[in-house]
């Protein structure tokens, strides 16, 4: 897969378009959308339900393959790709963050945290080094050994946020990250973000219903029935 040159661009979209079948129907979820995120962005897309957020996040993390268009992402050319490819794309290159965390129950923090870690074949003593430092950074050093279910939404999510960041992802994609959260702890997962943008020049594209993420956006977008506009640009 060879990487293509020249581009500044993290992602660079060109007439993305995706239609799902389901039986003989046709649902476009996206059409021409055209895309481009720098190094160090924070890019923030809102949109009605079912105008296509969640759909143009799994694209350009390589869950899922566009049905038109174009693009690029970390110079990897994503339509072009075998799926092999995809899967080693997702491992070194994306971070994703959900709205209902994702994080395995019966684990407790730090092993959720080192998990992608020990998956990549790092030693168990390297990765908990690591996996504490995760958790530190995101404000839960006290909490390695809680596990999900003894930890509260905003810390669930701070644990998401910790594990999509152990493997040094280029960028974060993050779908609804406050969807499941009262105002008080998504305001602290809003400012957790805002923090490893700007200390850290993370690069971060947001899929959100919570317009307080318009406020700390670079760059922001509005997706509506499946077409992407510029809500304005920072
Ligand atoms: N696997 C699928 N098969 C068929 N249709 C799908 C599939 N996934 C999504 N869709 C459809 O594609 C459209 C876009 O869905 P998507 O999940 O991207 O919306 P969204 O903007 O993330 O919505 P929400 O804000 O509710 O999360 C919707 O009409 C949805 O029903
Ligand atoms: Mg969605």
């Amino acid at each position: 897969m060879p990487p293509v040159t020249g581009s500044q661009y993290l992602i660079e979209t060109t007439g993305l378009g995706k239609v799902y079948h389901r039986g003989t129907e046709e649902v476009v979820a996206l059409r021409n959308v055209n895309l481009s995120v720098l190094p160090g962005e924070f890019a923030v897309m809102i949109g009605p339900s079912g105008s296509g957020k969640s759909t143009l996040l799994h694209l350009l993390g390589g869950i899922d393959r566009p049905t038109s268009g174009e693009m690029c992402v970390t110079g990897v050319d994503l339509v072009a790709a075998s799926d092999a490819a995809l899967t080693r794309f997702r491992r070194d290159n994306i971070g994703f963050v959900f709205q209902f965390y994702n994080l395995l129950p019966s684990l407790n923090a730090l092993d959720n945290v080192i998990l992608p870690l020990l998956a990549k074949g790092m030693s168990w003593k390297a990765s908990r080094v690591r996996g504490v430092a995760m958790l530190e950074q995101v404000g839960l050093g006290h909490r390695q050994k809680h596990t999900p279910g003894q930890l509260s939404g905003g810390e669930q999510q701070r644990v998401a946020i910790a594990r999509a960041l152990v493997l040094e992802p280029r960028f974060i994609l993050a779908d609804e990250p406050t969807g499941d959260l009262d105002s008080a702890s998504a305001n602290s997962i809003i400012a957790l973000l805002v923090d490893l943008n700007q200390r850290q020049g993370i690069t971060f594209i947001v899929a959100t219903h919570n317009l307080d993420l318009l406020k700390v956006a670079s760059h922001s977008y509005e997706l509506v029935d499946g077409l992407l506009n510029t809500a304005n640009s920072g």
